[in-house]
């Protein structure tokens, strides 16, 4: 696919990595559907940024644990726009979770944000884009759901159930529809995150250096482009897995 001709959603795409990958796409001329949650003046923000690029962009607010939020949003901009031809699930939450203190919750959060959430936005586009015979969704994962971090073991679980949701809907939605993931490794390090942590997990890659929102956005794009990947699983992490 041509990158400019497509509508693409971008969830959580108010902030940081979302927002990276939806300007990079608006660049390349595709109309941008901008979900949000909770981040309201952040996704405004990121609307007039897209516009300002000279694109088309809708905003549309979702809690993805929530299946009727994600289909009302979903059919906000199929009515603005006609279609969607990409999903890119972007959204996730990320929360430390020490082993002896992992309660009931913290494992409903992190599946409900990070497995169903995508599954049911997947839904939510999938008959359109059957339709159409025609159409991408792309769940970014996390190198975390092929070889995970011990004080995170919720959020690596469902990291890897998307993993497995993404060929399980690969082989569904074929032969129109392409799925498939991206595993990035530290591409935007968070707030909470210290000095000395950071420069541990840039010494655990091979490049020496931590990613970027770019890099993630670079391999969106490529799988955007790309008409014969499906079911697979583009590691975006300097190197992370193999030190
Ligand atoms: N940052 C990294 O270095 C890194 C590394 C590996 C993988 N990843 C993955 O890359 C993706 C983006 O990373 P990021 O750091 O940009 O993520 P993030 O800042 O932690 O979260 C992105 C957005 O997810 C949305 N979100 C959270 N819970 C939601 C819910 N219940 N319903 C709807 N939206 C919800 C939030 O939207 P609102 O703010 O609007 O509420 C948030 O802004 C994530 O899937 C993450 O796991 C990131």
């Amino acid at each position: 696919m041509v990158i400019y001709d497509n509508v693409i959603l971008v969830t959580g795409a108010a902030l940081r990595v979302g927002r990276a990958i939806a300007l990079a796409l608006a660049r390349d001329g595709a109309r941008i559907v901008v979900h949000y949650n909770r981040s309201r003046k952040d996704a405004f923000r990121t609307v007039r940024e897209l516009e300002s690029i000279g694109t088309e962009a809708y905003l549309v607010q979702a809690d993805q644990t929530r299946p009727a939020d994600v289909r009302r949003a979903v059919a906000m901009a199929v009515k603005r726009f006609g279609r969607i031809d990409v999903l890119v699930n972007s959204a996730a939450i990320f929360e430390s979770t020490p082993f002896q203190r992992v309660t009931a919750t913290d494992w409903d959060r992190h599946l409900n944000a990070n497995l169903k959430g995508p599954f049911f936005f997947s839904q939510a586009v999938a008959p359109g884009m059957r339709r159409r015979r025609r159409g991408k969704i792309i769940n970014v994962s996390d190198v975390a759901g092929l070889k995970p971090y011990s004080g995170y073991i919720p959020y690596c679980a469902a990291k890897a159930g998307l993993l497995n949701c993404t060929q399980a809907l690969a082989k569904v939605l074929a032969p129109h529809v392409q799925v498939n993931a991206i595993c990035p490794g530290s591409v935007l390090w968070s707030e909470h995150g210290s000095a000395t942590q950071r420069r541990l997990v840039t010494q655990k890659t091979l490049l020496k250096r931590l990613g970027t929102p770019e890099d993630v956005a670079a391999a969106v794009r490529f799988l955007i482009e790309n008409d014969y990947i499906t079911g697979t699983t583009i590691v975006v992490d300097g190197g992370r897995l193999l030190y």
